[in-house]
């Protein structure tokens, strides 16, 4: 399974690329708004300037013309960017568009199965069905994946599944069982993953009987 970071922080970024497990990144208004008074685009570069796979940046268009407008601008700034586009009807129209352009889309905000098919029949390149906030609402949001993963299988789609919207580890771990191609994780998540009080204490315990044959020479 591919890990994008889920962020707009360049310093949260640049330290998980350097622990050679990303493979791409997402971003959306929300996340980039944290980031205060920034340039969307600018932001954006700096980011495809540290990594190589595929960027994630959102149009806040709601209607096709203006997001297939925006997606344009945005896909000039470097060839990693793609363009993510909100799972409504005018988002299908912009997809379809972009995909014939040779534009790569990420389909947004994606809560069920039929959306998932939607956004890969319009030729989306990436799907984002979002688990933290079905779970959020008590439906659960790995059950989503799973039926995805399925339909796809099912019809040889292309579009590759992004499990958006995690909050912790199991989302990840489930995700992976599940088949997702991806998964798209917070800085704190994919830090969380790294650690098991047991590693700690082998360290630990290792050096204690390492020091104990030092103080024998
Ligand atoms: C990523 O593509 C999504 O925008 C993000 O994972 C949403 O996460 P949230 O539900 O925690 O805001």
């Amino acid at each position: 399974m591919k890990f994008f970071i889920d962020t707009a922080n360049l310093e949260e970024i640049k330290k998980a690329e350097s622990l050679g497990v990303i493979d791409g990144v997402t971003t959306n208004p929300s996340l980039v708004a944290k980031e205060g008074d920034i340039d969307f685009e600018t932001r954006i570069k700096e980011i495809c300037d540290i990594v190589d796979g595929p960027v994630s940046a959102e149009v806040v268009a709601l209607d096709a013309e203006g997001m297939i407008e925006e997606a344009r601008e945005l896909a000039k700034i470097a060839d990693n960017v793609v363009i993510k586009i909100p799972m409504t009807m005018e988002g299908l129209k912009a997809v379809k568009t972009l995909s014939k352009e040779g534009i790569d889309t990420n389909v947004t905000l994606i809560f069920s199965a039929n959306q998932a098919l939607l956004a890969a029949k319009a030729g989306a390149t990436f799907a984002s069905p979002f688990i933290g906030r079905l779970d959020d609402r008590a439906h659960d949001g790995m059950d989503l994946i799973k039926e995805i993963v399925q339909i796809y299988d099912n019809y040889d789609l292309d579009t590759e599944i992004i499990s958006a919207s995690i909050r912790h580890p199991m989302h990840v771990k489930n995700a992976a069982l599940a088949g997702a191609h991806i998964a798209t994780i917070p800085f704190n998540v994919i830090e969380t993953l790294s650690k098991h009080p047991l590693t700690d204490m082998g360290i630990e315990r290792f050096l204690e009987d390492w020091n104990k044959t030092q103080g024998s020479k």
